[in-house]
């Protein structure tokens, strides 16, 4: 049952002179205040913070904590997004005092070992991507991106080659043209063929001089592992363009390929997914980039370098004292929390582990789709790698459930809502992803949750949810014109 007086805001809950602590009296003489703080610099009242119990306190916050949904606290297959359980070890071990009590300014004699876990880190992801050179800077997935073209941009500059154009895939996330428009290159879009996979008759139309990379999502966001891989990144190649691997589904090929060998140049990892940083509420976040040896002296500095047993941060000049490097793209070492999680979640599985993680997210997702495909259409196949894209569009015209009705309704029975309508090439998309960290009982619910929905009254599904603090915001408006300040009244 909810406790819906300690979900109320915490300022209407307060109530003038309740205390949460009595300080006891002073036992020692009280300035006036004039004598501590000028009088123009004093406050004309007291500001009108909340006064409450500290019972009060305590149930307001732990309340709020459960009106929400976390992967602490439910299954959340949010297609893309990646959202397994997060070990507990990893926190822990990410705040021992050596990681989380030094400050970035110290004498690099003082961080040893920080720098020994980034330094390690970095040979970890060139080993898992097959590319040798790292940047552990980005601080997201989109700033891997943009900082992975300013490499490229900064490599054909560099060859005299005036190349102004990036494809990407029409199945891409969003954030990759987005990056290309920001480092100046126009976009154009490849287009995939009915089965999901790109068109590469349309590929080779578009390519020519002029394009610099082809940015590609392999597996794609349809759950797909493009097979002609070899031969579009050879394409590619031949028109002196490079490919850059959105490394966003990472988790489904850990061990088992790696994009320097399907012919990748320039990739970034989302350790927030693969490596299952914690995700969700805005960050801090982290997008480590890998790049071929010949765009290795392009990519930011310092990057963590060793010399006999000493780790130091290196600027990478040349011998002539001359220096490459596109320069720093975030403050002194990246989101160092972050990348540590990723370090610990590495050394934890090891390499047999990590292959072990990406066949059983493959699995998972495969068991899900055997059992969804008898609800909704799955119309890009029977197979899938670690996620797989649904369509809801027959069962709104048979019944008026849309893929959002379907979102909706599912919180009602306790599940963190899929993905919806994205990827764009999927009308009434519906995307899942149950990763690793999930048994089958979960798997099963879920299926079995979603296949009474459609099966429910349409009114009792267009209302949904019942069982949330909040129903259906307009979503416009909540994110153009949010309320996020209180006035009394
Ligand atoms: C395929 C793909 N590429 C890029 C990104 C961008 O990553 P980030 O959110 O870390 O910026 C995402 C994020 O969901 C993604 O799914």
């Amino acid at each position: 049952m909810r406790n819906t007086q300690a979900t109320q805001l915490i300022f209407e809950m307060s109530r003038i002179g309740r205390r949460a602590t009595v300080l006891p009296p002073l036992d020692l003489p009280v300035p006036a205040v004039d004598q501590l703080v000028p009088k123009d610099h004093q406050a004309e009242a007291p500001l009108p913070l909340p006064e409450l119990a500290e019972g009060d306190v305590v149930r307001h916050f732990v309340n709020l904590s459960t009106l929400n949904m976390s992967v602490d606290t439910h299954f959340y297959p949010l297609g893309s997004c990646t959202m397994k359980y997060n070990p507990k070890r990893n926190e822990r071990l990410c705040s021992l005092p050596g990681f989380s009590a030094v400050h970035p300014l110290q004498d690099p004699a003082t961080i040893q070992g920080l720098l020994q876990a980034l330094y390690e880190l970095q040979g970890m992801l060139a080993e898992i991507s097959g590319l040798p050179g790292v940047s552990l800077q980005p601080a997201a997935g989109a700033h891997g991106e943009l900082t992975a073209l300013m490499v490229a941009a900064a490599y054909f500059r560099d060859r005299g080659e005036n190349r102004t154009v990036v494809l990407t895939a029409d199945s891409a996330h969003g954030t990759n043209p987005a990056s290309a428009a920001m480092v100046g290159y126009e976009t154009r879009t490849v287009k995939s063929r009915s089965n999901g996979l790109v068109d590469v008759d349309d590929l080779k139309s578009k390519l020519d001089g002029s394009v610099a990379v082809f940015m590609l999502t392999n597996p794609n966001t349809l759950g797909l592992f493009d097979s002609q891989i070899r031969e579009i990144t050879s394409l590619v190649h031949e028109h002196g363009g490079l490919i850059y691997l959105d490394g966003a589904n990472m988790n489904a090929i850990l061990g088992i390929t790696r994009p320097g060998d399907f012919g990748a140049d320039l990739m970034h990892y989302n350790p927030h997914k693969t490596f299952s940083g914690p995700h969700g509420g805005g960050g801090p976040g982290a997008g480590p980039i890998c790049v071929r040896d010949f765009l290795a002296k392009y990519l930011p500095q310092p990057i963590v370098m060793k010399n006999g047993d000493t780790y130091h941060l290196g600027t990478g000049e040349n011998e002539s004292g001359t220096n490459d490097s596109i320069g720093r793209v975030r403050s002194f070492f990246g989101n160092v929390g972050v990348l540590l999680r990723a370090y610990c979640y590495i050394r934890t599985y090891g390499g047999l582990g990590l292959r072990r993680v990406s066949e059983d997210a493959v699995l998972g997702a495969n068991y899900l789709l055997s059992r969804v495909k008898h609800i909704l259409d799955v119309p890009h196949g029977d197979r899938c790698m670690h996620e797989f894209v649904a369509s809801a569009s027959k069962i709104k015209k048979a019944r008026g459930l849309s893929a959002m009705d379907l979102a909706k309704r599912i919180l009602d029975y306790g599940f963190h809502a899929p993905t919806v309508y994205f990827p764009l090439v999927v009308d009434e998309a519906v995307m899942v992803e149950p990763t690793e960290t999930e048994s089958k009982e979960t798997l099963d619910a879920f299926a079995a949750a979603l296949f009474r929905i459609t099966d429910e009254a349409p009114e009792l599904v267009h209302e949904a949810p019942h069982s949330t603090k909040i129903s259906r915001p307009d979503d416009v408006t909540a994110s153009r014109r949010p309320i996020v300040r209180w006035t009394p009244e």
